[in-house]
């Protein structure tokens, strides 16, 4: 089995390269290191992979590719991430590599023997929700200019689905954590602040919930998604502990021993009040069923970090 991992050098890509090598399995690896963060981090992401001889890396933008290569699975993880970059210039580039270069995949694969199209998607498709849990009907509101364009880029999957057969699943992510986070993301900044003292910035009033997932937990969903017969379907992938920022910020000085500093700041536009998804889906089709929860994954993260630093 052959497989093709799109964003390989970005956080989840990264985690799911070296499942992949770990199983036995060839892969070819597409990143071209956006400068969204730093590179450094996304090389040390690589680091033990590039030494397998299963695995080829293309150090290109795949917006740049004519030919890609002959594969049986796509885990198509690439993106331009993150809401709050996501307005005003910056949408140009979200655009790019969301949409454009998700429909450049597709295009190509389309007429290939694929056996699965897997695609990285968000809970930031649904927005702010009336109702929780957010089961997989619930309506699309996308509340920031990257909701929208991870919207688009699954829609043309299910209309690549829908028109060519081609195998598309997509997986809807919400808020992963967990070694070699993004340092953009809440839990990276938080724990970081509280192992070095600094004051943790939490927006609004902290008590804004999420589902937070672990990272072995998404890897997983992939590979599930990847083994079963399952296509033209897209699933919440959660991690089954929704809490709010302060209770993470409990967890998180628990996990680090030490008292945290709290300065409270403003909302930021685009973020969401609250997330939660219902599995319910994922667990019958796909057999998915999160395993890690959030007071182990704090810990998990904070006894990973020095191996990163
Ligand atoms: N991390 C989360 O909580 C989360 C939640 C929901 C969805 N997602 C989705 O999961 C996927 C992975 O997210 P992540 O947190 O690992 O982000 P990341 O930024 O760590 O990884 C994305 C990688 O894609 C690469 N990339 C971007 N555009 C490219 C292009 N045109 N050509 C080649 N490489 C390109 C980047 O260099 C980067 O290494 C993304 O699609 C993201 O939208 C992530």
């Amino acid at each position: 089995m052959i497989s093709l991992v799109t964003g390989c050098a970005g956080f989840i890509g990264s985690h799911i390269l070296n499942k992949l090598l770990q199983d036995g399995h060839e892969v070819i690896g597409i990143d071209c290191f956006t400068d969204y963060y730093s590179r450094t981090i996304k090389e040390n992401n690589i680091r033990n992979s590039l030494e397998n001889k299963n695995f080829t890396f293309m150090e290109k933008d795949i917006l740049d590719i004519s030919e890609f290569p002959d594969v049986d699975y796509v885990f198509h993880q690439a993106a331009q991430a993150g809401v709050r970059a996501s307005w005003g210039t910056s949408f140009d580039i979200y655009t790019r590599n969301n949409i454009l270069a998700t429909q450049k995949l597709l295009e190509y694969y389309k007429d290939r023997d694929l056996r699965k199209f897997i695609y990285a998607s968000s809970s930031s498709i649904y927005g702010n929700v009336d109702e929780l849990p957010i089961h997989e009907e619930t309506p699309k509101k996308p509340f920031s200019p990257y909701g929208v364009t991870k919207l688009a880029a699954e829609n043309l999957c299910n209309l690549y689905y829908m028109n060519y057969g081609t195998p598309t699943v997509s997986l809807r992510y919400f808020t992963v954590y967990g070694p070699g986070q993004r340092p953009d993301m809440a839990i990276a900044k938080f724990v970081k602040a509280a192992l070095t003292g600094g004051a943790i910035e939490e927006y609004s009033d902290g008590k804004q919930t999420r589902d937070f997932t672990y990272i072995s937990d998404v890897v997983n969903a992939n590979m599930l998604a990847a083994h079963s017969d399952v296509i033209g379907e897209s699933f919440n992938i959660g991690g089954g502990s929704r809490i709010s920022v302060n209770e993470l910020v409990r967890l998180i000085g628990d996990a680090v021993g030490k008292d945290v500093h709290v300065k409270h700041i403003e909302a930021q536009r685009g973020d969401v009040r609250d997330t939660y998804a219902d599995t319910t889906r994922a667990r019958k089709m796909i057999g998915y069923l999160p395993e890690i929860g959030i007071r182990e994954g704090i810990k998990k993260y904070v006894g990973s970090l020095t191996l990163y630093q």
